[in-house]
């Protein structure tokens, strides 16, 4: 298993596991934990971390790995 991983949740944020470092667009360092959640609904007022809006709004994204899938 990866030292770092990245789940997708359904209906839910990105949870980040292990040692990262995230920059905004200007190159600036956000303090993060071992352990994080990233809004992936776009209703948190708390960006780029989640804050639970996601299931306040209903948001669905249940997305599954399929073989198809490819990097963008
Ligand atoms: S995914 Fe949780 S607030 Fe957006």
């Amino acid at each position: 298993m990866a030292e770092t991983s990245i789940m997708i949740a359904d209906n839910g944020p990105y949870i980040v596991k292990g040692s990262v470092e995230m920059r905004d667009a200007d190159g600036n360092a956000y303090t993060v934990h071992e352990t994080f959640a990233l809004c992936r609904c776009g209703g948190s007022t708390n960006k780029p971390y989640c804050d639970g809006t996601h299931s306040k709004i209903g948001f669905e994204g249940a997305e599954r790995a399929v073989a198809e899938s490819k990097p963008a």
